[in-house]
């Protein structure tokens, strides 16, 4: 049995999905679970925000061992195979593998592996190469018995963001409320269909796999609205257009279906509305802390505190109900 993965995806850069993954994490420890959190994104952001520099510096500089995740995978740019993963851990119950910037090295690897993976040649190595992040995730997760396996990767649609999303059991997008958030979701939907159905043909076409896959589900299971991304200075009336046209591009792009165009609040598949956390946001990356875990010696005091209690209570209900539709959702991407 494979422990289920969730990507927060948006090939949209600075809507949050570093921030996510690194506050729900954390959450979801918090509500008892075992938790790996994955930074497949070579620009490392997770990594850095639970690690100082010193600690990235050990990982990085380190001559040998799999300390990161690129490390872990690298011998498949050679003859070798996936190594067992160094995992680090960064809180009680959470688990972190590491990213790398070397990672981005890998793109061509998997750009050759991807066409090489269909037809009747040896199809071990390519396969090997194209699901080794899942395998590494869940190399991870047994490890240390995790519940779930949170994964934060960069904004592109890419060939590693591919093998990524093909290792995911569930996506969450997370959209800032502006024009390119809109034009980027209208993509989404058909790129995420193309990548499970093209993935699906590869575990069709290999009759007798050598060893476990993953299956690319991708189910989708709803958007989160950023409103930090609206810029501060713009008139209310700008943010609510944009927002109220994503329900209906969400539906129509990534889940295929004819509901009517509503409001946000009224759209099932809208989790979250998160608020501009404005001044806790800089304090928690001070002390390398969610922001619901600031405390007044962290200068969490007067209002502060009680925007504390209020990020607690919407992170809190966001992982309640990211669990609740893992459990329950039978939203997919729609027909091939
Ligand atoms: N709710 C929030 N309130 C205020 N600031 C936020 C909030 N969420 C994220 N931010 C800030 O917005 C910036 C972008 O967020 P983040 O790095 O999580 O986005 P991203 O989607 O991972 O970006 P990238 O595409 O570059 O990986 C960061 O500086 C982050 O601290
Ligand atoms: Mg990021």
């Amino acid at each position: 049995m494979s422990v289920p993965v969730l990507t927060f995806f948006n090939n949209k850069g600075g809507v949050g999905k570093t921030s996510l993954v690194y506050h729900l994490s954390s959450m979801f420890s918090e509500l008892g679970l075992k938790v790996v959190a994955v930074d497949l994104d070579a620009q490392a952001n997770l990594t850095a925000a639970y690690l100082d520099e010193d600690k990235l510096e050990n990982l990085w500089e380190q001559q040998s061992g799999p300390t990161t995740l690129y490390r872990a995978i690298e011998p498949l740019t050679r003859v070798g195979d996936i190594e067992e993963p160094s995992l680090v851990e960064v809180a009680p119950q959470l688990h972190l593998v590491p990213g790398d910037v070397a990672l981005a090295s890998f793109e061509d690897t998997l750009s050759e592996a991807w066409p090489a993976s269909m037809g009747d040649n040896n199809l071990y190595r390519p396969f090997r190469i194209l699901s080794s992040f899942w395998q590494i995730a869940q190399m991870a997760a047994s490890q240390v018995e995790a519940d779930i396996i949170l994964v934060d990767v960069g904004p592109n649609l890419g060939a590693i963001n591919r093998s990524v999303l093909i290792a995911s059991d569930y996506v969450a997008i997370p959209l800032g409320a502006d024009l390119f958030s809109l034009q980027g979701l209208k993509n989404l939907g058909p790129t995420l269909r193309s990548w499970r159905n093209l993935w699906k043909k590869r575990l069709d076409n290999w009759k007798s796999p050598a060893f476990e896959l993953p299956q690319g589900r991708m189910n989708p299971l709803g958007y989160i609205l950023q409103q930090h991304s609206v810029r501060l200075s713009r008139p209310v009336k700008a943010y609510d257009k944009w927002v109220n046209r994503m329900p209906a591009v969400y539906h129509d792009s990534v889940l295929q279906d004819s509901t009517i165009a509503v409001t946000p609040a009224e759209d099932v598949e809208c989790l979250a509305t998160l608020k501009h956390y404005r001044s806790l946001i800089p304090m928690g990356q001070e002390t390398r802390k969610p922001i619901f875990k600031l405390t007044p010696a962290d200068g969490a005091i007067g209002s502060h505190a009680q925007a504390v209690v209020d990020a607690y209570r919407d992170f809190k209900q966001l992982a309640e109900k990211l669990l609740e539709r893992m459990k329950t959702t039978k939203s997919s991407l729609g027909t091939p």
